[in-house]
Parts: C-alpha cells; sequence; structure tokens
C-alpha cells in the first residue's frame, strides 16, 4: 500500500489556522484519486480532529476539505489499483471508503468541500458527504459509475438525491454525464462558485462564518438537519427539540444573550 511514511511526501495535509483545520488530499500526480493509502490516512486525520474536538469542543469550529493542485479536487477511486484488487478486496476498500464518508458526515463541526477542480465517483461523494460546497469555476463534477459499468458506492445515489433532487440525481447517474461549477450551483450541489485563485479565500470566509458562530449549536444544527432528512415529520420535529434542549443547556447559550445585551461579539467556549 502506498504510505506517507518513510520520508515520501504526506497524502494528507492538515493545516491548522484560527479554528479552521484544512485537510489537503496531496496526490496531485495522481488527481487525487482515493487510493487504500490515501483513504486511510484522511480517515486517521478525520479521526484525530474529531478527538481535538472532543477535548477541546470551543477550538475546532470548521474544517475545509480541499485537494493539491489546481486540477483535481478528486478523481475518485485509485482506478490503477482497483484493477488489480480481487472482489474480496474491492469489498474491502468499499468498507474503508464508506467510512472515511461517514466520518466526514457525521464529523462533530461543519466540514466545507473547497472544489478546487474534477470531482467524481468517490471523489464526489466525499464532497457531498461535506455540509457545504464551494467551486472553482473550472471545476467539473459527476458520479460517473456507470461508465465503468458499476455505481456510486459510497453514499453517492442517496445524497444527491437528498441534497439535488431525484431527478437530477437521476439524470447525473444514470448517464454518468460531467457538469460544470454554473450547473451544480444551480442544482444546489455547489453554494458559491469563485474564479479558482479565489477558491481559498472563499472557503477560508465561509469557514470564518461558521466558526464565529457557537460551535455545539452548529454541531446540533447539523445533527438535527441530517438526522432529521429521513424521518417523517413528527419524528424530525422531536429530533429538533432534543437538539434543542442540548444548546439550552449551555454556557453558550448564555454567553450569546449576554454578547447581545452588551452589544459585543459572543466568546463562545463550546460548553
Ligand atoms: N485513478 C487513478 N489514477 C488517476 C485517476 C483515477 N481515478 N484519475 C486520474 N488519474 C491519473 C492519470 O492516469 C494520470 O496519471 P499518469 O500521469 O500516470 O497518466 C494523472 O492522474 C493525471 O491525470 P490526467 O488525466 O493526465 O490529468 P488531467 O488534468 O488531464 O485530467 C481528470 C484529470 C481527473 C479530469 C482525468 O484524469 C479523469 O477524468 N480521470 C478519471 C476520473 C474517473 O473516471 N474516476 C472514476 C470515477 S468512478
Amino acid at each position: 500500500m502506498e504510505t506517507s511514511a518513510g520520508g515520501a511526501a504526506p497524502l494528507v495535509l492538515v493545516d491548522r489556522r484560527e479554528a479552521t483545520a484544512f485537510v489537503t488530499m496531496n496526490r496531485a500526480h495522481a488527481a487525487n484519486a482515493l487510493s487504500k493509502g490515501l483513504v486511510a490516512d484522511l480517515e486517521r486525520a478525520f479521526a484525530a480532529l474529531a478527538a481535538d474536538v472532543k477535548h477541546q469542543p470551543g477550538e475546532l469550529r470548521a474544517v475545509v476539505l480541499t485537494g493539491a493542485g489546481d486540477k483535481a479536487f478528486c478523481a475518485g477511486a485509485d482506478l490503477k489499483e482497483r484493477r488489480a484488487m480481487t472482489l474480496d478486496e474491492t469489498w474491502g476498500f468499499l468498507d474503508e471508503l464508506n467510512r472515511l464518508v461517514n466520518a466526514v458526515a457525521t464529523f462533530p463541526r461543519p466540514v466545507i468541500a473547497a472544489i478546487n477542480g474534477a470531482a467524481f465517483g468517490g471523489g464526489l461523494e466525499l464532497a457531498l458527504a461535506c455540509d457545504l460546497r464551494v467551486a472553482a469555476d473550472t471545476a467539473e463534477v459527476g458520479l460517473t459509475e456507470v461508465r465503468l459499468g458499476i455505481i456510486p458506492g459510497a453514499g453517492g445515489t442517496q445524497r444527491l438525491a437528498r441534497i439535488a433532487g431525484i431527478a437530477a440525481a437521476k439524470e447525473l447517474i444514470l448517464t454518468g454525464r460531467r457538469i460544470g461549477a454554473a450547473r451544480a450551483l444551480a442544482l444546489g450541489i455547489v453554494s458559491e462558485v469563485v474564479a479558482g485563485r479565489a477558491l481559498a479565500e472563499a472557503a477560508t470566509r465561509l469557514a470564518g462564518e461558521v466558526a464565529a458562530a457557537g460551535p455545539l449549536a452548529t454541531a446540533a444544527a447539523k445533527r438535527a438537519i441530517d438526522g432529521g432528512a429521513a424521518l417523517p415529520l413528527a419524528d424530525g420535529l422531536a429530533l429538533e427539540a432534543a437538539c434543542y434542549e442540548e444548546v439550552l443547556a449551555s454556557e453558550d447559550r448564555n454567553e450569546g444573550l449576554a454578547a447581545f445585551a452588551e452589544k459585543r461579539p459572543p466568546a463562545f467556549k463550546g460548553k
């Protein structure tokens, strides 16, 4: 397995700036395709960040996930590696990839995908597991699996349908077509499109907005939205109430009210 041990360039870069962690898939020579090594290192990186959130809930408030270089966010599963895999190994890889995608989806703080280029197959599935997506105007996205005779296997059929609706999901998945950033914006797959050189700044700005909010509040809101998406309305409302109860009992809630009364920005602590 390709690994970043032994002096090779790390497959994943993690850069902490203020309350945001920037996680970069670092295989630009292979369009940041998801090799076994990259999936394992991404999983480790998100697990380490989740542990940080647990120990210091006020510190890390947002994560930005992006790809190295200006051509690809992530070209999906590493198809060269895949060719040499047995069926059992392919199932094992898919398990690992789903573990990673679910770790991103349930990460205890909002995760923003900064789509700096091509996001195909598993690369788009990873982005769809993020809470917010911004894209460079040169980015292209697609769930192209049917063109390889397979289907999306890391949540794509479910998440794209929930994010963009069943009609758009069928259009994109059944044709395997690649669409540009403007169409992705029109379909609601990304919320903002900027020039490539402005992407890092746009993602940082979005992360800053998220980070200025109460960290327990953004975490609870994410759980309420995601948890409620597949529930009947009454159950979703009950989940919202349970999440509300958690933040109501927090110090951050009192700080929010005090800051409003004192006309100053709140200093949330994640407690
Ligand atoms: N798995 C393994 N290697 C991949 C890859 C993938 N999914 N996608 C790209 N690469 C490799 C290319 O083979 C090439 O390697 P090489 O230099 O040894 O030939 C390198 O990454 C750069 O790719 P290249 O196609 O030369 O760059 P590009 O900028 O012209 O295009 C993409 C980038 C991502 C648009 C293009 O590579 C592509 O369409 N990849 C296939 C994506 C795909 O179908 N993914 C599967 C989804 S299920």
